[in-house]
This record gives structure tokens, C-alpha cells and sequence, in this order.
């Protein structure tokens, strides 16, 4: 869609479960670094690269003055005076930097000893300005990529965003992504349907998921968001698993979202005519299709720990919770030994076992 269009007329309700996503997500990711007294980094940039003017044609906020507006209620944090926070608001178009300046002042969203770099920049200028704080070891880094379409998060880009330390990021594969990703050579054989929008953004993870150097610890994660009839993609990506938790988390938060984040769980109530969208069926498959990989994992003594069941919930974009039904059965039914219901993210790094029974 022309960016002319999408601002000229209000947010519809996918493009408001992103930005609520985002907008929970900051929420719990600033708290990390701007707690303590003695935060753990002396310096925190938030980028949002593809800002637009802050608000659509009804004066509902977009991502720049959602971003303010959390880091803003933050101000009375223990560390907010001891940690030089930056948030560069970038976007290619000028007209829509001047309207977001205004928006900015207007609303009041200059949180004190915070520095705004609100700048119009092309993605690709902006990304090559900011390598050098990219990669600053000693500074947190919250990025926000909310392209038309999918082209600026690049191999190359993507590698940097994986390989820039303490740096969580979040993509947005919009609009025509999804046949974007049918086409892409690289994945097009996989997609058994290329109508199944959860096959196509499953392949689009694994396209990107490929892209992390082999050796790099990094975690990846999807989340689908139902807008109109079509499903549009987020991508949360972080070198922490409690990162990608959080994520997690805060996504699955249905009763906080407006919007069908929740599309795929507790939907037994199938209003009437969705079941002549492709979504209905996806509905009722996503999470299947989790447990069921994750029972046949299971049985195949493939899953030996419950850091193992957690990457097979982030590979899916399901919070661990999500296992526990199928964890339960098999213990039941004698299949496996373990001895707890919900893997827990606090153990990633000395995780409880899992046992075959024979
Ligand atoms: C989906 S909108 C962003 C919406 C915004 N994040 C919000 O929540 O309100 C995409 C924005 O990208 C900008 N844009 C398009 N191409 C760009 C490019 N190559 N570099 C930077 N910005 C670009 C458009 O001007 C538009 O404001």
C-alpha cells in the first residue's frame, strides 16, 4: 500500500496489534536496562526506522510516539538518570519528519535527558549511519523495521542486526510478504500449500533462520497477526532467550491486544463465514501443528531437555505454556519422564531432563 494511503486513513485493526505488541514489548524490555541504580549498560537507543508521522488520520499513535510515550513512563526508574538513552525516529520521507516533529512536540513526548535523533533518512543511510552504535558493546539496543513489504531487511542487514551485541529487534513482513516468500527461490520447494499463510511465514523464519552464522546464539521467533482476511508476520529476534520470552509473552497477551493476535487458540467459536477463509483452517492448525511436532519429537527421544522444548516454542512462535499439554500426555501415558510441567526460561542454561521410558 502507498504510504500516501495508510496514513491518510485510520490504522486498521492488524496495524494496531503490532504497534500494541510493540508497544508491550518496550514496555517490558526498557525496565531491564534502566532499573538498577547501576544499570547493566551505560548507554540505550531505541531506532524505529520506518517512523511515519506518529499518528493516522483519527490522531491514533503510531510506533515513534508509542515508543516515547513507554519510554516516558519510565522516567522515574532508579537508573533513567544514570544511562544515556537515545531514540532515533528515522523515515525517508521529509513531510512526514516534519509532521512527526510536530506530533512529538505536541503531545509532550520529549522525556527529560533523553536525546530525539528525529531525521529524514533512507533506510539504507540511516542503517549505515548507525553501524558504529549498532555494534557498541556497551550500549542496549531496542530496532524497529516497519517496511512496506519485506526488501530492506536484507542477508546483510540481517546479519547485522544478529551479530550487533545486546541489540532485540522486531520486522515486520507486510502486505505482499507472504507471496513474496512463496516465490523466493530459496524456500519455494517447502511450502507444501502456498495458500497456508502459517506454512509461508514458518518458511520465511527458516529463510532468515538460515541467515545466522553458524555458531551464533541467537533466537529467533514468529508472531502472526490477522488483518482483514490475511495473516501479516512479525519477526522478534534477540541473543537472550528470556528476550524472545518476553516477546512471547506479551504477544499471547490476547486480552491486552485489540486485533486477532490470538487467531489460532481458544477460537472454537468460528463466527460465521470464516470458514470459507483459508484462516480458519490455519486457526485450528497452528497450534495443532505444534503439538504435533512437538509429540513427534518427543517419541523420537529427539527433545532431551526442557531448553530443547523451548527452542521447538519459539520456532513456532507459541509461548512454553504451550507444551505443557502435550509434556503432560506423554508422561501420562508413560511415553516420557520429566519432572515438570512448564519448561522455565530461567533454566535455559542447566535445563531439567527428559527421559525416554523404553
Ligand atoms: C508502514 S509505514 C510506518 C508506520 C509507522 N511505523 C507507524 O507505526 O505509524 C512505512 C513508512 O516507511 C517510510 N518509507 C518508505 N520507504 C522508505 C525507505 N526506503 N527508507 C525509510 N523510510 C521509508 C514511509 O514514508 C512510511 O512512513
Amino acid at each position: 500500500m502507498p504510504a500516501e494511503s495508510f496514513f491518510d486513513r485510520p490504522f486498521d485493526e492488524g496495524t494496531l496489534t503490532k504497534l500494541r505488541v510493540l508497544e508491550l514489548y518496550a514496555r517490558e524490555w526498557l525496565p531491564v536496562f534502566l532499573s538498577a541504580e547501576k544499570p547493566p549498560r551505560p548507554r540505550l537507543h531505541l531506532f524505529d526506522f520506518f517512523a511515519g508521522p506518529g499518528r493516522d488520520s483519527v490522531g491514533q499513535l503510531g510506533s515513534p510516539m508509542r515508543l516515547l510515550s513507554q519510554l516516558k513512563d519510565y522516567q522515574k526508574l532508579a537508573g533513567w538518570r544514570n544511562v544515556a538513552t537515545t531514540v532515533h525516529l528515522f523515515d525517508g520521507s521529509a513531510k512526514r519528519i516534519r509532521e512527526l516533529d510536530e506530533n512529538v512536540s505536541q503531545a509532550r513526548l520529549r522525556p527529560p535527558g533523553v536525546t530525539l535523533d528525529v531525521r529524514a533518512l533512507d533506510f539504507d543511510a540511516a542503517f549505515r549511519e548507525t553501524a558504529a552504535i549498532l555494534s557498541d558493546p556497551q550500549a542496549a539496543k531496542l530496532v524497529f523495521i516497519d517496511q512496506f513489504g519485506v526488501d530492506h531487511v536484507t542477508p546483510d542487514v540481517f546479519r547485522a542486526l544478529v551479530g550487533a551485541p545486546t541489540c532485540d529487534f522486531l520486522f515486520f513482513l507486510s502486505s505482499s510478504t507472504p507471496y513474496r516468500f512463496r516465490d523466493h527461490p530459496a524456500i519455494k520447494q517447502k511450502i507444501a500449500r502456498p495458500d497456508d499463510y502459517y506454512h509461508v511465514h514458518r518458511a520465511a523464519l527458516d529463510y532468515y533462520r538460515k541467515l545466522v552464522p553458524a555458531g551464533e546464539k541467537y533466537f529467533l521467533a514468529p508472531f502472526s497477526i490477522k488483518k482483514g482476511s490475511n495473516i501479516y508476520g512479525l519477526i522478534v529476534g534477540s541473543a537472550h532467550p528470556l528476550g524472545i520470552d518476553k516477546f512471547l509473552q506479551v504477544a499471547w497477551r490476547s486480552d491486552e491486544i485489540s486485533g486477532e493476535a490470538d487467531f489460532d487458540i481458544h477460537r472454537e467459536n468460528i463466527r460465521a463465514g470464516e470458514m470459507q477463509l483459508p484462516l480458519a483452517e490455519m486457526r485450528l492448525r497452528k497450534t495443532a501443528a505444534f503439538e504435533s511436532e512437538l509429540e513427534h519429537l518427543l517419541r523420537g527421544g529427539r527433545l532431551n531437555t526442557e531448553s530443547d522444548v523451548m527452542q521447538v516454542c519459539l520456532e513456532h512462535g507459541v509461548k512454553r505454556q504451550h507444551a505443557a499439554p502435550v509434556l503432560i500426555r506423554l508422561k501420562r501415558e508413560g511415553v516420557i519422564d520429566l519432572s515438570f510441567r512448564v519448561p522455565d526460561v530461567g533454566r535455559w542454561n542447566s535445563p531439567r531432563e527428559i527421559r525416554l521410558k523404553g
